[in-house]
C-alpha cells in the first residue's frame, strides 16, 4: 500500500483500471504523457475502450512499471462491488503465465467509482479479493505442468513459472494517492483472507469424487479446525443411525464409501453473537450424485463431483470467520455422503423417519439433498441454533432459471431473509429471492407418510424450498447454488470449475454478529 501518485510506483506490471467512454484528464493525462502517449494511441486504435473487463497490456513509456496492464471498469456509475472483483481478477487472470512478482493497482478510479460508495478501503478489500480469487486454477490440482509446453522456470516453482495460470503475485502494491495507509492496508488484508478462504472452498469442490470421499471431508475439515482452532465432531454412521438421522442415513447407505456428519463450531456451545444470535451454516455435501436407483442420465454425470460444494463453501466459510474474528460464535453442519445405486441403497417409495420425528416417503432418490439437509438442520438446532442457513447445489432447475451468475434464495421469516440478502450485497454477490408458494404444500403430500421428497416438475424449484421449510422451525434461509457454485468454461475472472459463489456471504453474515 503506497500513497504516492501511480507515476511513481515501480512494479512488474502497473494496472490500470480504465472507464468507457475514454477521458484523459487528471492523473490518467499525467499516466499517458508519461506513457509516451501510448493509451492515447491504444484508446484511438480502439484496442482500448474501457469495457468492462477488457484488458490490454501496453508500453510503460518512462513510468517506473516494467509493463503497464489497462483493465476496463466500463461506466462508474454501475460499478458495484462484484464488478470491482471481477475487475481485479480479470487482470490477475490477463496475467496467465506471464512472469509476475509484484502487482501494483492503482485504486482511485475504482474507488472514485459513484457506483461503489465505499472508498478507499473498500475498494482494497475487493481488489485484494479479486487479485486472489483470480489466482485460482484447478489445473493444479491433479496436474503438474497443466500446460505441455515445456521451458525453464523464471519465478523458481516448478513448472508453474511456465504454465499459462495466473501468476502467483509476491506483492501486490495498492496505490491510493492522499489514501489512509492503514484503513487500506486493513481492508487488504480482509479481502486477501475472504479470496483464499473462497479458494479454500474452490479447491476442494474442484476435487475428484475418487479422491474426495466423505470420510476424506471429514479428514479435511478437521485438519482446517486443527489449523484454526475449530471445535469438530463428524459423527459416523453408528452415531448417525442411533441420533435418528433417517433421511441421512437413507442416501449415505447405498455407497461402500461411508457417510459422515461434519459438525464445526467457532465459540461456545449455543453460545450468542453480537445479534443474539447462534447462527448455523449448512452445506450440501454430496461427494458424488449419480442419482442414486432413480439413477440420472450419463450426460454430464461428471458433474456431480461438485454436488459437494455447499459442503466446502460452509467449512470454508467458517474458517474465513475465525481468522476475520476469532471466537465468534457460529456452527457449521456439513453432511457429507455418495449417492449411488447398489444393494444397499435407498429404494424409492422406501419410507424413512427424519430427525425431526417426520416419516418421509423417497419417491425419487434423485432427490437426495433436501433429505440431507433436512437432519442436517435439525441437528444443528438441536445443538441450539437460532437462525439456518443453508447453501446447496440443490435442483437443476436454478440454472435454467437464473443461470450462473445469480443464486437463488428462499426464506422465512421475511425480515430474516432481508438479512442475509443484505450480507449479500456486502459480499457483492447476487440473489434473487423464489417464492414458498404455499399452495404447492399439498402436492408434497405423500399417500404413506408425512411427505414425499419429490413432487410433480411443476414448480420443483418452488417445492424444493417447501421440503427443506419442513425441518426448520427457526429463521430459516436457503440458497440454490446449483447454478452459480461452478462454471462450465472459464470467464475472464474465474477458471472453469468451482467459484466460491456464497462463500462471501455466509462470512459477511456472521461477522455482523462479531464483536
Ligand atoms: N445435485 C442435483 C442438482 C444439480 C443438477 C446440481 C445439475 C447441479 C447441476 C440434485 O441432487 C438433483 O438431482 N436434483 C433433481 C431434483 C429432482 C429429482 C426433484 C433435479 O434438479 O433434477
Ligand atoms: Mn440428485
Ligand atoms: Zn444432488
Amino acid at each position: 500500500m503506497v500513497t504516492d501518485q501511480p507515476w511513481d510506483v515501480p512494479a512488474d506490471v502497473l494496472v490500470i483500471p480504465f472507464a468507457a467512454p475514454p477521458t484523459f484528464d487528471g492523473p490518467l493525462d499525467e499516466l499517458d504523457r508519461r506513457a509516451a502517449g501510448e493509451l492515447r494511441a491504444l484508446a484511438t486504435f480502439r484496442e482500448l475502450t474501457g469495457k468492462r473487463l477488457e484488458t490490454s497490456l501496453a508500453s510503460p513509456g518512462e513510468l517506473p512499471a516494467g509493463r503497464l496492464l489497462v483493465v476496463g471498469i466500463g461506466d462508474p456509475t454501475t460499478l458495484d462491488r462484484e464488478g470491482v472483483v471481477h475487475v481485479a481478477a480479470s487482470a490477475e487472470r490477463r496475467l496467465g503465465g506471464r512472469h509476475v512478482r509484484t502487482m501494483a493497482v492503482w485504486l482511485s478510479p475504482l474507488a472514485d467509482a459513484t457506483g461503489l460508495d465505499g472508498g478507499a478501503a473498500l475498494a482494497a478489500e475487493l481488489v485484494a479479493r479479486g487479485v486472489v480469487e483470480g489466482s485460482y486454477d484447478p489445473k493444479s490440482i491433479y496436474k503438474a505442468s497443466p500446460d505441455a509446453h515445456p521451458g525453464h522456470d523464471p519465478a523458481g516453482r516448478g513448472d508453474w513459472g511456465t504454465i499459462a495460470a495466473p501468476p502467483l503475485v509476491e506483492e501486490l502494491i495498492l496505490i491510493v494517492p492522499g489514501g489512509d495507509a492503514k484503513a487500506v492496508h486493513a481492508g487488504a488484508e480482509r479481502g486477501r483472507i475472504i479470496g483464499e478462504g473462497a479458494n479454500l472452498a474452490r479447491g476442494l469442490a474442484n476435487r475428484a469424487a475418487n479422491d474426495v470421499s466423505p470420510v476424506v471431508l471429514a479428514d479435511e475439515a478437521s485438519a482446517i479446525a486443527a489449523r484454526h482452532g475449530l471445535w469438530i465432531d463428524v459423527i459416523e454412521p453408528e452415531r448417525a443411525t442411533k441420533l435418528g438421522m433417517g433421511m441421512f442415513m437413507a442416501v449415505g447407505r447405498g455407497s461402500d464409501n461411508p457417510p459422515r456428519m461434519i459438525v464445526m463450531r467457532s465459540g461456545g456451545e449455543g453460545e450468542r453473537d453480537a445479534l443474539d444470535r447462534h447462527l448455523a451454516i449448512i452445506g450440501k455435501g454430496v461427494c458424488f450424485d449419480s442419482g442414486g436407483i432413480s439413477i440420472k442420465p450419463a450426460d454430464r454425470m461428471e458433474e456431480m463431483k461438485m454436488d459437494k460444494t455447499g459442503a466446502c463453501t460452509v467449512i470454508a466459510a467458517i474458517a474465513t470467520v475465525a481468522q476475520l474474528a476469532p471466537g465468534t460464535p457460529l456452527l457449521a453442519v456439513a453432511p457429507a455422503v455418495e449417492n449411488m445405486p447398489g444393494p444397499h441403497s435407498t429404494r424409492p417409495g422406501d419410507i424413512v423417519t427424519a430427525l425431526n420425528g417426520k416419516t418421509v416417503d423417497i419417491t425419487n432418490t434423485d432427490a437426495e439433498g433436501r433429505l440431507i439437509l433436512g437432519d442436517a438442520m435439525t441437528y444443528a438446532e438441536q445443538l441450539g441454533a437460532t437462525h439456518l442457513v443453508d447453501v446447496a447445489t440443490l435442483t437443476g432447475a436454478v440454472s435454467r432459471a437464473l443461470g450462473h451468475m445469480v443464486t437463488g434464495a428462499f426464506g422465512t421469516p421475511q425480515d430474516f431473509y432481508d438479512t442475509v440478502a443484505a450480507a449479500g450485497r456486502r459480499a457483492g454477490e447476487r440473489y434473487w429471492q423464489l417464492p414458498l408458494v404455499d399452495d404447492y404444500v399439498p402436492e408434497m403430500d405423500s399417500w404413506y407418510a408425512d411427505l414425499q421428497n419429490s413432487g410433480s416438475s411443476e414448480g420443483s424449484l418452488v417445492k424444493s424450498g417447501l421440503f427443506l421449510r419442513e425441518f426448520a422451525t427457526k429463521p430459516w434461509v436457503h440458497l440454490d447454488i446449483a447454478g452459480t457454485a461452478y462454471f462450465r468454461k472459464a470467464t475472464s475472472f474465474a477458471a472453469r470449475g468451482a467459484t466460491g459463489a456464497s462463500h462471501a456471504t455466509l462470512v459477511e453474515l456472521a461477522l455482523a454478529g462479531a464483536r
